[in-house]
């Protein structure tokens, strides 16, 4: 996977298909291998059980059945693994728990205690099968790793283990996908850095609202925003009100909780936009938040592409009580994932009060006390011009921002195109590397929806073709290459 867009640039780039497949074959061994064996899985139906039995009934597992612990503490599955040098290696559990309680279990090598209560949260069904991922040393040769149920609900429903050696990875190359390359972010100063520290940005596009727009989020059009589009980052636009959680929270997290699973798979950060919008006090929904976003943190926790957008556009609200807000909702998310990054959006449909005639030194005056987040900006270029332009160059310059919605029509998504203005923008941007994702990924009649109208129907989504004026605008900004992208094959 982390090497696909490499192959895929350079086959459309400089190659006819005939010369395809050696193009690949070329490719794949110039990759540095690692002298060690590739990851083996091993299935829990082949491990020793204790206090438990094989079943089939849950469709997804792998192999020919899974696990299903008795509901008691102690009851254990003991996995014979094969290493073939000692030293760290990483173990991969396969599990479903169609409860919301969580399934710890204790981690034993050949008897030792290595990992205590290792966690199997909740994964939404019975049949949506989920991993976890810890490190342990094994020794040479044979090891017994057992996993043992800690509380009397017993442990997950283990469909299988994948052992491989871990912190042998090839350097991240120009080929990788944004996340292999740059890890979990923090906030540095006023940018966001990688997990080497370099200020980075990202640039990617957001969901319309999913409550009506799902259909424009499937296998396909991913594929295209992350291969064709070379999309960094995708933010999954979900609305509270309007149709959209408050009318059915569970549905609507297992959505989003899909969509992270499918922009991780693409390597692409995922951007979790919790989208209230009316009314515009984001106190008006703080419980609902707590609850969505402790489900999101603890679920996704492990991975590195998450990043939590906790206030799309606060309106008709003092900057006092949208910071009142965020203050109240980091310390849940960081309860789960205390080193994921927050965004917060600002008063004034996030313009950090500019659209209500004020300045944004409110904000600087008050700051959000909290730590590894960033204010958010949002504008439409064809209604936002040089008084935005010359807030958010202020404002990038003094505190954490990004760009989490723009538009190049006027502020309702539609309209003619200000591609001039756009284009300030966008360099101002890049040169302060302000990050971006632009509204939106759909096939609605506005203008500022990048796919002409019944696009989402179909399979075809790569290519100018599928896409309105804006869409093909938009689509060249995010396809020019990264700036933590070194080296171009
Ligand atoms: C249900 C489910 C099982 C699961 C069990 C449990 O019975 O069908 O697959 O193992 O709950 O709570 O452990």
């Amino acid at each position: 996977m982390a090497r696909s867009r490499w192959v895929a640039r350079m086959i459309s780039a400089t190659l006819s298909p005939a010369l395809i497949s050696s193009a690949i074959a070329v490719a794949v061994f110039t990759i540095p291998q690692s002298a060690s064996a590739a990851p083996v899985t091993y299935q829990s139906e082949d491990a020793t059980v204790s206090q438990g039995v094989v079943e089939s009934n849950h469709t997804g597992y792998t192999g020919s059945g899974f696990v299903n612990f008795d509901n008691l503490t102690g009851s254990y599955v003991e996995y014979a693994v094969n290493a073939a040098s000692a030293g760290s290696h990483s173990l991969t559990f396969r599990f479903a728990n169609g409860t919301t309680a969580n399934r710890p279990v204790n981690v034993t090598v050949n008897g030792t205690p290595v990992v205590s209560g290792l966690s199997f949260p909740g994964t939404g069904a019975w049949t949506t099968w989920q991993t976890v991922t810890t490190n342990v040393t094994l020794a040479a040769g044979t090891n017994r790793i057992r996993t043992t149920a800690t509380t009397s609900n017993g442990g997950p429903n283990a469909d299988s283990l994948t052992v491989d050696v871990a912190g042998e990875e090839p350097p991240p190359g120009p080929g990788d996908t944004p996340v292999a390359i740059n890890g979990q972010l923090h906030v540095c100063g006023t940018k966001l850095c990688n997990e080497r520290n370099q200020p980075i940005q990202l640039r990617g596009m957001s969901t319309h609202g999913i409550q009506w727009f799902s259909q424009c989020v499937k296998s396909q059009s991913l594929d295209a925003l992350a291969n064709d589009w070379n999309a960094d980052i995708f933010r999954i636009s979900m609305y509270i009100q309007e149709g959209g959680y408050e009318t059915n929270p569970r549905k609507f997290t297992d959505m989003v909780h899909g969509y992270i699973e499918e922009a991780t798979k693409r390597g692409m950060y995922a951007l979790v936009d919790w989208h209230q919008l009316s009314p515009g006090d984001p106190n008006h929904n703080t419980a609902r938040a707590k609850t969505f976003f402790t489900e999101i943190a603890q679920r996704h926790k492990n991975k590195k592409n998450i990043i939590y957008d906790i206030a799309n556009e606060p309106n008709g609200v003092s900057w006092a009580n949208v910071k009142r807000y965020a203050e109240e909702l980091i310390p849940v998310i960081r309860a789960q994932d205390p080193d994921g990054v927050v965004f917060v959006g600002t008063h004034g449909w996030s313009t950090f009060g500019i659209s209500d005639g004020k300045s944004e030194t409110e904000v600087f005056n008050n700051p959000i006390n909290a730590s590894n987040f960033m204010y958010t900006f949002h504008f439409y270029a064809a209604s936002h011009k040089d008084n935005y332009y010359n807030a958010l160059s202020r404002i990038a310059d003094r505190v954490p921002v990004f760009v989490t919605e723009f538009g190049t029509q006027t502020a309702s998504g539609d309209g003619g195109n200000d591609f001039t203005m756009s284009q300030r923008y966008i360099d101002l941007m890049a040169q302060k590397k302000i990050g971006w994702t632009n509204w939106n990924f759909s096939d609605d009649s506005r203008s500022g929806a990048v796919f002409k109208p019944g696009t989402c129907a179909g399979t075809s989504f790569t290519g100018t073709g599928v896409l309105k004026p804006a869409g093909v605008w938009v689509r060249d900004r995010i396809r020019t290459p990264d700036n933590f992208q070194s080296a171009s094959p």
